[in-house]
């Protein structure tokens, strides 16, 4: 018997919540030959890769890094390593991803405040203004700058303000923001934020790109007991990431999705920032032009709808998963469900990184508008 049988997947546009389509110049980086994790070109390259998610994520700070994992692994090391048993956590949750952050924060011990906000809506301001004067101080705020579940957007810079000025860490989930809205980690005044590699940065899954202050390594230093989670531990992770002397083994870093993910910074800076975002705006408004036209409707106001992650309103009598599976079959295009109360309620496109183009906007208007005749 022989193994020769290769898997081929179908080429499917992929316009859901992510992945994201790849751009080609990463799949040329990750099928590179393998080098050691501790050669001196890949420690190279994984300094230029610190340095352009310096540059992608508006900061300086000196830890900065891709951690081994998706953007959840990015979520549990801000928590792991930054909040002890006992600490005061708020998370304003909006969607999806804000309780996962409660439900992480829980799971060590922290004493956690969930806020809730409507799906759909963003975390409102004032709000947790109020709640954070009216209550002893927390140790750490957290909030999601793109939340995908639903696609608000959350002004995670005026809220900054306010927890800096209350003496907590701030941490901003930005796993869909990164690549595709202005991203400023030190303009925020945000001291942990971590990304994805399959959304705006149009990579595969599988590294979270991660960033934090120097309060909150001071933090990490000033902890009372050891970080509870072995992988994830900042304290150990950095003497391989950093330093100019040699770089001490931690676990063996996924050498070519660091390629890919190089490659996909790459392809972000050359494009540049600003152009890239710029794309997303105009992708997204031909998006929501061309699904009016189709008599179709968004769940978020105009003006807290985030470009990349587009939750179109199902109207009444029409198969929400019906129609998902026409794109797959009959269109090659993925689209998103939508999750918990949004389950059947809503479809999720996403326009993220190289997907987010005129002319895939109007591959799957034309396919929406077949799919759907007879239906709207
Ligand atoms: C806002 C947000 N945070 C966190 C995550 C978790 O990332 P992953 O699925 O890559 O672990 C996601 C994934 O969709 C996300 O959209």
């Amino acid at each position: 018997m022989t193994h020769t049988k290769r898997f081929q997947p179908s080429e499917i546009l992929l316009m859901g919540p992510g992945p994201s389509c790849v751009y080609p110049a990463v799949y040329r980086a990750l099928g590179l030959p393998t080098l050691g994790h501790l050669d001196p070109d890949f420690i190279d390259l994984m300094d230029d890769t610190a340095e352009r998610l310096r540059t992608a994520f508006g900061t300086r700070n000196r830890l900065t890094m891709a951690l081994s994992g998706t953007g959840s692994a990015g979520m549990e090391a801000s928590f792991v390593n930054f909040v002890e048993p006992g600490d005061r956590v708020l998370v304003a949750a909006n969607g999806v991803f804000g309780m996962r952050m409660a439900d992480v924060a829980e799971r060590l011990g922290a004493a956690v405040d969930r806020l809730d906000f409507e799906w759909g809506k963003p975390v409102d301001v004032e709000t947790v203004r109020a709640r954070i004067e009216s209550e002893p101080p927390y140790t750490m705020v957290g909030v999601v700058h793109a939340e995908t579940s639903t696609g608000a957007l959350t002004d995670v810079s005026a809220i900054g303000r306010i927890v800096r000025e209350s003496g907590a860490l701030y941490l901003v989930d930005t796993v869909t923001g990164l690549g595709g809205l202005p991203v400023a980690v030190d303009e925020w005044g945000a001291d942990i934020v971590y990304s994805g590699t399959q959304k705006c940065l149009s990579c595969p899954p599988g590294l979270a790109p991660f960033t934090c202050s120097d309060r909150a390594v001071a933090k990490l230093s000033s902890r009372t007991g050891k970080v509870p989670n072995w992988y994830l531990d900042l304290s150990m992770i950095v003497q391989y990431w950093s330093g100019d002397g040699a770089r001490a083994y931690h676990h063996t870093a996924p050498i070519n999705m660091i390629y890919g993910l190089n490659a996909a910074l790459g392809c972000l800076l050359d494009e540049g920032i600003e152009a890239v975002i710029a794309r997303h705006r105009n992708a997204h408004e031909r998006l929501v032009n061309g699904l009016e036209d189709l008599g179709l409707g968004m769940l978020v106001a105009p003006e807290h709808r985030l470009p990349m992650l587009n939750s179109v309103t199902v109207p009444d009598g029409v198969d929400e998963a019906d129609i998902r599976k026409r794109l797959r079959r009959e269109h090659h295009i993925e689209i998103g469900a939508g999750l918990g109360p949004l389950a059947g309620k809503v479809w999720r496109i996403g326009l993220m990184g190289h997907t987010a183009r005129a002319e895939n906007v109007d591959r799957l208007l034309d396919a929406f508008r077949d799919s759907l005749s007879g239906c709207v």
